[in-house]
């Protein structure tokens, strides 16, 4: 999907251990946290860095990273970046929802929990999704 955004100057890393295991969880919304995290590493990198996306499981939890080699977060940002309609990019480009929709998704639907590990030259953002859902998953709110 973000293939086009990515281009060939940004290099992908992957490293998925053996040992994940299936999770109750919503796929669909955890596909948007995936993409919003990556989309906001391509953004940073401007063009040209390395993509770093990790699997593993941490006793029952489940750790996915998005990493990038871009600039990182001031601290300033780094304390605002999950609130709604904060964006550091310019008018048109940046709606600053990315990561208040992600932070919602991991924490308030699955009971996971998101931070930003971020320093000049290497941002990661850690998603821990719980492998066992409460019972029963929360119901959606429209
Ligand atoms: N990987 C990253 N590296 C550097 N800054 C980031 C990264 N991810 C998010 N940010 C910062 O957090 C802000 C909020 O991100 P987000 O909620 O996705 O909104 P948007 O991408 O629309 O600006 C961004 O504007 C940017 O300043
Ligand atoms: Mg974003």
């Amino acid at each position: 999907m973000l293939g086009h955004k990515i281009g060939d100057r940004i290099e992908i890393v992957r490293y998925y251990s053996a040992d994940v295991p299936q999770i109750d969880a919503y796929a669909g919304e955890l596909n948007q946290v995936w993409t919003n995290l990556i989309d906001n590493a391509v953004d940073a990198m401007d063009g040209a860095g390395t993509l770093r996306v990790s699997t593993r499981a941490d006793r029952d939890v489940v750790v996915v990273e998005i990493g990038d080699s871009g600039p990182g977060m001031p601290p300033a940002v780094a304390t605002r970046a999950f609130e709604a309609f904060y964006t550091t990019k310019e008018v048109g480009k940046g709606t600053g929802l990315g990561l208040d929709i992600a932070r919602r998704i991991v924490v308030d639907r699955h009971g996971g929990t998101i931070n930003i590990d971020s320093r000049p030259g290497e941002t990661v953002l850690r998603v821990r999704i719980p492998v066992r859902a409460h019972d029963p998953l929360p119901r959606a709110v429209t």
